[in-house]
């Protein structure tokens, strides 16, 4: 059994390393500019790379102090612990924080430097080479819980020019330096082309949560944005495929589909439960096919609203990530299922699927765009986007991304409306006699929740079904069961001790909900 594991494992290893010879992983590092603006003597412009968390100032720029602590000068441990603060005193500059690279992830030091109250962060390289990126620590529980809360802008800087820095502060200068990410998005012109790289997957731990919150947030600026002609956004999936030699294993069924061309990994990364790869690469061809169909009617935005509507109502740990759940979200927000069907093609065909080929040859970078490694990944204006995927930092780069002064209102401001509940009724739930509606606008974009009326809370999923629950619906709808008027007499069918229930009063018969007609009289309620 164990030799039978280290054997997936290895498999496993090799089928994503095949990867390589389709991209030759050309990693593009995004750079800010830094410049020294005193001392004279080291005044100039030195390169710096943009942290792959925290939040960079996208469109500005921030100007501060050099400090390189005494103790602790890797970052790894709390400064507390020395008796170190980079408070800033009021009217002094800010804080940047120099620390060297080593012994710790690089976000642990941002994250201790920030606690102790710096403003921007430097690492200094340890060794001679070009810029990396520096990314936030895969799958770790403990990382996990600071990752999220580091708000300040860090950068790598070259080991070279660390060391200027140091003597620098070392002889008792006063070092000023000034960050500025101005340029670090191109503006070419009044619309912003952006990409979003990303999965349906919803159970790959910190980094797919992360990603699904950004999508309920983002979304609502997102369709805004697409909806007044801002911006042009194109959803992308990554796929890798199968060596040849293992189309017929089991390893390549079941992560892949039309014979080993289109897989992802295992969403447990165990073959016998759960599930499979191609469970993941079906619902990514259907996220990309659903954007096809809403893009050729010219309604690109209804995308955000089936990725987020699938991930609510169809998540893998309530068994619903499948096929019969995504059509009925596809069915809500009243889209063409056949249309989808119909450019998903035949996933046991051996042959390729336009698609998902497109998707592959798109990962190798062009241009200024390296390729696509890392999930998600953010594309704006074909650069690279750096630092965390959150939604006020994100617009900043998308708004950074427009020449000036052609800037969309919602750049300008938080305040954004969505109004979408006007169309269709956003998809959600709803009583057109009753004039109820699960439909709330919110700056996030529409939501589908039951509503409360009257002090009765509505139940049910908000899309398909709501229903009057606890004390007092009667009051609401008449609980949704019959009731009439004869003669100055209200008829009701609503009976409310505790429980309530639709029953025909006495003296009527029937369901009790479309009708009660009396049993021993004539006419149409037994009241003629
Ligand atoms: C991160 O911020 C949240 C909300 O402000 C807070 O509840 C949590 O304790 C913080 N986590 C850490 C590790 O400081
Ligand atoms: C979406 O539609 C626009 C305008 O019709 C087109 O230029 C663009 O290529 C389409 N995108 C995709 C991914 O089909
Ligand atoms: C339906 O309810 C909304 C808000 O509760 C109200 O503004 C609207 O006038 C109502 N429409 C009708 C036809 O009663």
């Amino acid at each position: 059994m164990e030799l039978q594991r280290s054997f997936l494992g290895l498999l496993l290893g090799f089928l994503v390393l095949s990867l390589t010879p389709l991209s030759s992983a050309r990693f593009v590092v995004e750079k800010n500019s830094l410049r020294v603006t005193s001392p004279d003597k080291i005044k100039g412009t030195y390169d710096s790379a943009i942290g792959n968390f925290g939040i960079p100032q996208y469109g500005g720029s921030m100007a501060g102090a050099v400090l390189y602590p005494k103790e602790n000068q890797k970052g790894c441990k709390e400064f507390s612990e020395f008796g170190i603060s980079f408070k800033s005193t009021p009217g002094a500059l800010p804080k940047f924080v120099l620390v060297d690279r080593g012994d710790c992830f690089f976000a642990l030091k941002v994250w201790n430097a920030q606690k102790a109250g710096a403003s921007a962060v430097l690492v200094a390289d340890n060794i001679e080479e070009p810029l990396i990126t520096m990314d936030s620590p895969e799958e770790d529980g403990s990382t996990s819980k600071y990752i999220e809360n580091i708000t300040i802008p860090s950068a790598l800087i070259e080991k070279s020019f660390g060391q200027t820095l140091k003597k620098s502060i070392s002889s008792g200068d006063m070092v000023n330096v000034n960050l500025d990410w101005r340029e670090a998005v191109p503006h070419p012109d009044d619309r912003v082309e952006y990409e979003l790289w990303t999965n349906s997957n919803d159970e790959c731990g910190v980094k797919c949560d992360m990603l699904m919150e950004f999508m309920k947030d983002f979304r609502g600026a997102a369709q805004i944005l697409e909806i007044g002609g801002y911006t042009q956004f194109t959803p992308h999936y990554i796929t890798w495929y199968c060596p040849q030699a293992f189309t017929l294993s089991k390893q390549c069924k079941s992560q892949c589909i039309n014979h080993g061309r289109y897989c992802a990994p295992d969403p447990e990364q165990d073959f016998s439960t759960g599930y499979e790869g191609k469970d993941v690469v079906l619902e990514n061809l259907r996220q990309l096919c659903v954007f096809k169909v809403v893009n050729k009617t010219n309604k690109p935005w209804v995308w955000w609203d089936y990725v987020t509507d699938f991930q609510i109502r169809c998540p893998m740990k309530e068994k619903k990530y499948n096929k019969e759940c995504a059509e009925s979200v596809i069915k809500s927000l009243g889209l063409d299922i056949k249309k989808v069907e119909q450019c998903m093609g035949d996933p046991t065909a051996d042959s390729e699927n336009s698609v998902l080929k497109e998707e592959q040859d798109a990962q190798v970078g062009k241009g200024s765009r390296g390729d696509v490694t890392i999930l998600p990944t953010l594309v704006v204006n074909n650069r690279q986007y750096r630092g965390k995927l959150e939604k006020g930092s994100v617009l900043k780069a998308i708004c950074s991304g427009f020449e000036e002064t052609t800037e969309p209102a919602v750049c300008l401001s938080s305040d954004v409306e969505t109004n979408e509940c006007l169309d269709n009724n956003g998809g959600c739930w709803q009583n057109k006699a009753a004039n109820l509606t699960a439909c709330k606008d919110t700056f996030r974009g529409r939501v589908c929740e039951c509503p409360l009326v009257d002090g009765v809370q509505f139940k049910g999923d908000g899309y398909t079904t709501c229903e009057a629950s606890g004390p007092g619906r009667c009051k609401v709808n008449n609980g949704g069961c019959w009731h009439d008027a004869q003669d100055g007499h209200a008829f009701s069918a609503c009976t409310d001790n505790g429980e309530v229930q639709c029953q025909c009063p006495h003296g009527f018969k029937g369901d009790g909900v479309k009708s009660c007609e009396g049993s021993c009289f004539t006419g149409k309620y037994g009241l003629a």
